[in-house]
Order: C-alpha cells, then structure tokens, then sequence
C-alpha cells in the first residue's frame, strides 16, 4: 500500500481543510466505513431460564438458550452476519481433563441447534474451540506438572472442533493458542466429512488483561485465579511474532485469522492484512468494551462516538469483520442515522 504518493503542491494552493467543510464532502471523502457487515456478535449462554446481567459488561447479559435464539432473529434483523457463541459451564460440568467439551448435548451444542433450527443460514455461528469453559483450572490446555501440554491438548481440540460442527456450527474458532491445532482440527473436520466448515484461527492472541470481564462472565477468572497465560498467549512485546504465527496458520488451513485484543494491536492488524491479504478479524475484546463502557456511563466520554471511532479505526488498520459486544447497538445506532 501506499508505494507511490501523489503530489500533495503546498499552501495556499493546497488547503486541505477544503473537502472538511461540509458533512456531505466528508462522507464522499471517507476512505473507511462501517457497516453491520463488518460486525459479529458475541453472545454468552448460560443454563438458566432468565437472563443474568454481567456486572463487568454493562449492557451485555448472560442469555438463557431462548434468548440466543432471539439475539440471532435480532442480528438477522440488525443485518450482523454472524454471533459468536460463548458457554458458561456449570462448575459441575468443569473437570481437569475438560472432557464435557466433547458432550454433544453440551449447552454449546444445545444452543447452536437451536439457533440454526429457528435462524436456518441467514446467521452465521462462530464458536471458540478451546477448553478454558471445561476445565477446573481454566487454562486452555489440559495440565501435568503444572505445565499446559500441547499435543494432548490439541487432540482434544480437533474432536471438539467436530462435535460442534455436528451441532451446526458454520465456523469453528480455536482460542487457545496451541501449536498445531489448525491443522489437526482442519484434517479431524475434512475426515469426518465437514470440509466446508470453516476454520476462524485466532492467530495472534496476546496475554492481554482485557480479558478479565470475559473470564468473569464465563466463571474462569475464579478457575484460573492468580495463574495466567503467558506460556501460550502471545507477549504484548512482539509484533513479527504475530506474523509468523499467522502464517503458520495459513499454512495449516485457517480461512481467516484473527487479531486480539484489537485496539492495542492496531499495528499488527495492519501487518497482517498487508501482509497476506486474507480474511482479518479482529475481537474488540471485553476490557475494550468495559472501558468505553465505564467511562461513558459515568458521563466522561460521549459513548456513541467513542465507540463509532474505536470501530472506524480497528477498521481502518485493516480489520475486515470485528468481534464486539457493542453490534447491536451499533446496528441500531446505522439504522437510525440512515
Ligand atoms: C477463551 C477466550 C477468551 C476470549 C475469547 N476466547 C479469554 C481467554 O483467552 O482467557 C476473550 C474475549 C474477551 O475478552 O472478550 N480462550
């Protein structure tokens, strides 16, 4: 991008606050835009008959299965492509070995059949393949000697990868940061004949502390407790890293990748996209939410802006589709402004 500039002249000639002047010629000139095409919506599942509000996400609730099923009437509505789906595992069903992920009458699975039975294939359905909602001690990957294993963890992972994909997922999202999983969950779905789901890989997933509403909401803040993830999650430190993990990633059969969190990692979005100019997600992730959430409830930031231009932006550096829990309201917010 950007390998020739044009000649720019210089003042007075030049006067580039010209196309500023009025709203119309801002818009003609706007080089980014944000449509609810770009937007997906995270949503979080738990077993109860009500709704449960989220005390760090303001906003957002745990939603019964019945409730899912709406939210996904309203993205058709709202014109959000996609959701993802979160469960919130009941400690009950939390085992060190994680092995509920694999039960297909799990909630998750619960849920996506009857999203897909109510919604059909006007929304898609994003799910995380990881283990952190199975597992007593919250990490990603089963534990030994208070190491995360890989290559066990990542067998599990590709026949989770199939068990929602049998529920009716259309694209399956591994956030967990093992080496190797795109490829082992790419050839488990092509043998067990889901070649056509897709693989959503988070790519480049730092060890962010925006996490921690989403861990909160989920109930593996608690499992997790002082530990953390840095020994699979990414070191905020690297960025060159990032792209070698994405490339990896291709390699091994992801159909798009994913950036996260997005607002700290602008630049890397940006590398990415450039760089191999595939499908480029990025989550706006929870702390993301929660901060613009917080500082606009308590009259700080006008929080409609706020949002509008943290969007624009994680676009603008190259985001195709984002993860955030503000689509709705943002959806809203398009189709009331025209
Ligand atoms: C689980 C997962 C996490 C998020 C998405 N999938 C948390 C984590 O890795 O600890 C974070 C999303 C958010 O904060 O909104 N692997």
């Amino acid at each position: 991008m950007n390998s020739f500039l044009p000649p720019t002249g210089s003042f007075p000639t030049t006067r580039l606050r010209r196309t500023r002047q009025h709203a119309w010629l801002r818009r003609a000139v706007a080089e980014t835009t944000l449509s609810p095409a770009d937007l997906v919506w995270p949503i979080f599942v738990h077993d109860h008959e009500a709704s449960e509000p989220v005390p760090s996400l303001p906003g957002v609730d745990r939603l019964p299965i019945e409730g899912v099923v709406k939210a996904a009437d309203e993205a058709r509505r709202l014109g959000i492509p996609a959701i993802a789906l979160f469960p919130v595992v009941t400690l009950g069903h939390k085992s060190d070995d994680a092995e509920h992920a694999l039960d297909p009458n799990n909630l998750i699975c619960r849920t996506v059949r009857a999203v897909k039975q109510t919604v059909g294939d006007s929304v898609g359905i994003i799910c995380d393949v990881a283990l952190d909602p199975y597992t007593s001690h919250g990490h990603d990957g089963l534990i030994r000697d208070g190491r995360v294993l890989n290559d066990p963890t990542v067998a599990l992972l590709a026949r989770q990868a199939v068990v929602l994909a049998q529920a009716g997922c259309d694209i399956v999202a591994p956030s967990d940061m093992m080496d190797g999983r795109v490829a082992a969950i790419r050839q488990s779905l092509d043998e067990s004949g889901w070649h056509d789901i897709c693989i959503l890989s988070y790519a480049a997933k730092y060890a962010s502390a925006l996490y921690g509403p989403f861990r909160a909401a989920l109930g593996s803040a608690a499992a997790l407790g002082m530990a953390d993830k840095k020994t699979y999650q990414m070191d905020p430190a690297n960025a060159s890293e990032a792209l070698r993990e994405v490339s990896l990633d291709l390699a091994e059969g992801a159909d798009m990748v994913m950036v996260k969190p997005a607002m700290t990692s602008l630049d890397v979005i940006y590398r990415v996209k450039h760089t191999f100019g595939v499908p480029t997600f990025a989550y706006q992730v929870s702390g993301e939410y929660a901060m613009i959430r917080a500082a606009s409830d308590n009259g700080w930031i006008d929080g409609e802006k706020a949002t509008m231009e943290s969007l624009l932006a994680i676009k603008r550096a190259g985001a195709d589709a984002i993860l955030t829990y503000f689509a709705p309201e943002v959806a809203r917010w398009m189709s009331k402004n025209g």
